[in-house]
């Protein structure tokens, strides 16, 4: 972790759409948590755990819905209404209009997902270099005077 390159760091965070769902700093969606601070939640491996199998563990605050009817379908997403005589899920966590809603007649269970919302796989594009600038670039905070970014010295 230690002479890597922050500006190809912050570009691998967008060529892997992590900026689509997540805040960084004052930029990036919000359909995830925000990982600024994350630099002091994680340690490397940690964090890439959480990349490479998203559903190993799924941060609570979003954890999807799995809606099952009657005649078995399921739906996934998350509950945005749950009051009246339907539920109202929407199923696309990049698209807030993306809504289906359920008659409480047709449905059998509302069970929290084992799924995250996060694909999987992001990394596989990657080289294993690339892989560790978007690492210390999210570790470091987005602070380009951060130790890791230094030329090793000898
Ligand atoms: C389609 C939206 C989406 C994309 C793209 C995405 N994420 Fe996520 N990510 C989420 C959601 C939603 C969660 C919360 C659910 C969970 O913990 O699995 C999450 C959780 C995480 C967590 C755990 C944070 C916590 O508080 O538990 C990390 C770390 C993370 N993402 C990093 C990344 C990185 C790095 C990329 C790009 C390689 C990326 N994500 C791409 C949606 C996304």
């Amino acid at each position: 972790m230690k002479g890597r390159n922050f500006d190809n760091g912050r570009k691998m965070f967008g060529a892997a759409a992590c900026f689509a769902c997540h805040r960084f700093g004052n930029e990036g969606g919000m359909t995830g948590p925000d990982l600024t601070g994350a630099g002091g939640r994680y340690s490397p491996r940690d964090f890439l755990g959480q990349i490479i199998n998203p559903s190993k563990e799924i941060n609570e605050q979003f954890v999807p819905s799995v809606l099952t009817k009657n005649n078995g379908d399921t739906v996934y997403g998350s509950v945005v209404n749950l009051n009246g005589d339907t539920v109202t899920i929407n199923t696309e966590l990049s698209d807030p209009d993306q809504r289906v809603s359920v008659d409480r007649k047709e449905l059998k269970s509302i069970e929290p997902s084992k799924v995250s919302p996060m694909p999987p796989m992001l990394l596989s594009s990657m080289n294993e270099s690339e892989v560790l600038d978007l690492t210390t670039y999210v570790l470091s905070s987005g602070k380009r005077d951060h130790e890791m970014f230094r030329a090793p010295s000898r």
